[in-house]
Formats: structure tokens, C-alpha cells, sequence
């Protein structure tokens, strides 16, 4: 051996004696057994992963030149991308980040109503994957005031007034949220500190859990057959291969392509015609000009559809609240014994594929101005998406599904 290789290997011994670093690396890594069939669905928690750190770097760069205060942050933010050495690319990616990270976990969510992943016994992963995904709007809802463009400053202002709908406590919590009469300097400082401390703490605390209670139980995969049900003398699954290299490996790739994709839109198509830049963002923020058309970035128009639907306020808050929340609730509303839609009978997959294009729908409908016809196309669609949750005990209980194998089929 080298005189390198004794060094590094004494210095892991010295730590090893210290600190169970081998120990984690065998069971988080080498000796942990995935399912041997993951398939392209499976790449988007480490995508996540990927996105999350450069979200953390890209930030921690915006910082350094970044102004939190109502009279700077604009101009900040052009400073950035005008004189600040590769100022643009830091706020490009950051931007394109954002909108990367929902893109990532939205198939990562729809891999597990596919596979039926938050079923028992990861029901926990589920539940944590939803704090994160809270977690994660608030994150890019305060974020988005930062550059203190119209649109920030308007979107704050109608989404922090939704809360005044709240009977007897709204008109005050909407005062103790901006800690202003108005959005204000005062409410740019506060989320700025949630932006760029409390909640990426918070989201680096839950994903941390997310991994731990999936190591816990294994993973689920698209067959949706428990492989620690099958196991060979030494206690391996016999459907299992080693974490690592195998799954580094196939991560590496997805992450290759991702990257890709991110950069081709980093560089040719930054504000993706106006969906993950919008333009009136381009203008510093006016309270005296209220933009034509507010709406919130593509990620939140679902919800905020399902909001223009309802007539009335205070049930459009709790609908849209109900539409987010209910996603909780779904290892409880699915009743079927089999968890991969592979076998699965007919009710289930046309019940999800009418849910995947009501939430397109809603979303490209969100993005809309409020028509009559649209309102009444969000109203059918809203229905569809309430549906799919609500009438799920019961088009799940006795469905057509069919026998499930023993073992993985992808050997
Ligand atoms: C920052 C966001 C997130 C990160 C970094 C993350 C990370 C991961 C990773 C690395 C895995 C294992 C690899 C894989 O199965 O793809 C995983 C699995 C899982 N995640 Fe997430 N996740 C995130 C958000 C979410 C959200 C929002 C949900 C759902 C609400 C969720 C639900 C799940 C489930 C159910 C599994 C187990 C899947 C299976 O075994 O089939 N995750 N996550």
C-alpha cells in the first residue's frame, strides 16, 4: 500500500475508533439492500437531494450581495446580475432551482401514488414528505419577496390577505404576519430571516428524518413487493443489491441529465417565458399600482385555482387548504391491499389519471385571468381532484386488482 493509502486508512481508523463512521457508511450505504427493479421513477429523491444542496450554495452566494430592506433589495438584485462577478449564473440558478425543486418532488410524489408507497409500513416517510413539501411552499412564498419586484410585493399582499377570511383573528394575523398595516420593509427583513435561516433549518431537519425512517423500513419499488419478505441464509433480500455502487451509479446518471436539462434552461431559457420569472417581477415594487393580472408562480396555481373557484372567501381558503392537507391523509383513504399500480384494477388507475390531469389542468387554469368559462372549467376540475381523495375508501376497497408476485418481475 501506499504511503497515501496507510495515511488515509489510518486516519478512518482514527475516527472509526472515535465515531462509527464505517458503521455508517456499511448501514446507510454498502451493506444497505434496495430493490433490485428501481426504474426512472426512482431517480427523484436523489434529484431532490441535488437540487436542495444547490439551492443551499446558490443562496449563501445571493447573500453575500443581497439587501433585505425595501429600499435596496431591487436594486440589489440588479446589482447582482449586472456587476457582480457570475452574479447572473448565482440568481439564475437559484431561480431555476426553485422552480427545478417542484418539477423533482412532484414526480417524486406522483412515483409514490404509482407504487403506493405511503402504504404501511411507510406511512411515516409519507407524512414527513409532506412537512417537507409544506415546508418547502413557505420557503419559495417567502423567498419570492425578496427581490421586492411588483410581483412580489402584490403576491405577498393577496396571499397574506387571505388570512383576514379567518373569522375574529384574521384582520389581527394578518397584521402579526406583515407586522405592518401593509406589506412593508418590516415584512421583507422577517421573511428574508425565514428565507435564509429558520426554514432551510427546519427542511434540512425533516429531509435528514425522511432518509432515516426510509432506511428504517427499505424502499418500496415498482412491484410493490416487500423484498425483506424473501431473504437468502446470510439474511440478504434476495431481491436487494447493494445501495452503493449500484445506486450511486444510476444516481449519478440521472443527476448527469438533470444537470443538463437545468443548464440548457440556466442559459437559454432563464425566465422560461415568464413561468419561473414573471415579468412584472422586472419592475420594482409599487404600492400605488396594483399589476392587471396577479398569480403565483406555476407550483402554487393548482391551489390557488381550486381558491378562484369558490365564491366565497373564506370557503376558497379552506378548500385550497383542504386540497394540500388532504395528500396527508392518503395512506388511511386507500384501502386496497395491493400498493403498485402495476396490479392494480381499474378504478384506482382511472381514478389517478383523472387526478393527474385535474392537477395539470388546475394549474394551467390558475395561471389564467378569471373568465366565467374558466371559473367553471376550475369548478369541474376541482371536483375531479376533491373526488379522487374523498371517494377513494370506497372505489379502493373492492377494485379488480390483480395477484401480486412473490418477488420482483424486473430480475
Ligand atoms: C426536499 C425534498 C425531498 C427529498 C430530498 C427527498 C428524498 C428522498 C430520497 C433520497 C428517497 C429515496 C430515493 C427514492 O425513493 O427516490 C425518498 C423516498 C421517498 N420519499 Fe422523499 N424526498 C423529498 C420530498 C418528499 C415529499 C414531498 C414526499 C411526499 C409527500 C416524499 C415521499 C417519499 C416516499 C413515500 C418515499 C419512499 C418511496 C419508495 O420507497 O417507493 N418525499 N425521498
Amino acid at each position: 500500500m501506499s504511503r497515501f493509502g496507510k495515511a488515509v486508512d489510518s486516519t478512518i481508523g482514527w475516527i472509526d475508533a472515535r465515531f462509527p463512521l464505517i458503521k455508517m457508511w456499511n448501514d446507510h450505504l454498502a451493506q444497505y439492500y434496495a430493490p433490485k427493479n428501481f426504474n426512472f421513477w426512482y431517480y427523484f429523491g436523489s434529484l431532490a437531494l441535488l437540487v436542495l444542496v444547490l439551492q443551499f450554495l446558490t443562496g449563501i452566494w445571493l447573500t453575500m450581495n443581497y439587501k433585505p430592506s425595501a429600499e435596496n433589495a431591487f436594486a440589489s438584485v440588479e446589482y447582482i446580475m449586472r456587476d457582480v462577478e457570475w452574479g447572473w449564473l448565482i440568481r439564475y440558478m437559484h431561480s431555476t432551482g426553485a422552480s427545478a425543486f417542484f418539477i423533482v418532488v412532484y414526480l417524486h410524489m406522483f412515483r409514490a401514488m404509482l407504487y403506493g408507497s405511503y402504504k404501511k409500513p411507510r406511512e411515516l416517510i409519507w407524512i414527513l414528505g409532506m412537512f417537507i413539501y409544506l415546508c418547502l411552499m413557505a420557503e419559495a412564498f417567502f423567498g419570492y419577496l425578496l427581490p421586492w419586484g411588483q410581483m412580489s410585493y402584490w403576491g405577498a399582499q393577496v396571499i397574506i390577505s387571505l388570512f383576514g377570511a379567518i373569522p375574529f383573528i384574521g384582520e389581527e394575523l394578518t397584521l402579526w404576519i406583515r407586522g405592518d398595516f401593509n406589506v412593508s420593509d418590516i415584512t421583507l427583513n422577517r421573511f428574508f430571516a425565514l428565507h435564509v435561516i429558520a426554514l432551510p433549518l427546519l427542511l434540512v431537519g425533516l429531509v435528514f428524518l425522511h432518509i432515516i425512517a426510509l432506511h428504517e423500513v427499505g424502499s418500496n419499488n415498482p412491484d410493490g413487493v416487500e423484498i425483506k419478505n424473501k431473504k437468502d441464509a446470510n439474511g440478504v433480500p434476495l431481491d436487494g443489491i447493494r445501495f452503493h455502487p449500484y445506486y450511486t451509479v444510476k444516481d449519478m446518471v440521472g443527476m448527469v441529465v438533470f444537470l443538463i436539462l437545468f443548464a440548457m434552461v440556466v442559459f437559454f431559457a432563464p425566465e422560461m417565458g415568464g413561468y419561473f420569472l414573471e415579468h412584472a417581477n422586472f419592475e420594482p415594487a409599487d404600492p400605488l399600482k396594483t399589476p392587471e393580472h396577479i398569480a403565483p408562480v406555476w407550483y402554487f396555481t393548482p391551489f390557488y385555482a381550486i381558491l378562484r373557484a369558490v365564491p366565497d372567501k373564506l370557503f376558497g381558503v379552506l378548500a385550497m387548504g383542504a386540497a394540500v392537507m388532504l395528500f396527508f391523509a392518503l395512506p388511511w383513504l386507500d384501502k386496497s391491499p395491493v400498493k403498485s399500480i402495476r396490479y392494480r384494477g381499474w378504478k384506482y388507475r382511472g381514478a389517478l389519471t383523472a387526478f393527474a390531469i385535474s392537477f395539470v389542468a388546475l394549474g394551467w387554469l390558475g395561471l389564467q385571468a378569471a373568465t366565467p368559462t374558466y371559473t367553471w372549467l376550475a369548478r369541474f376540475f376541482a371536483v375531479v381532484y376533491f373526488g379522487f381523495f374523498l371517494l377513494m375508501p370506497f372505489y379502493t376497497r373492492n377494485d379488480n386488482d390483480k395477484t401480486v408476485p412473490e418477488r420482483v418481475t424486473d430480475r
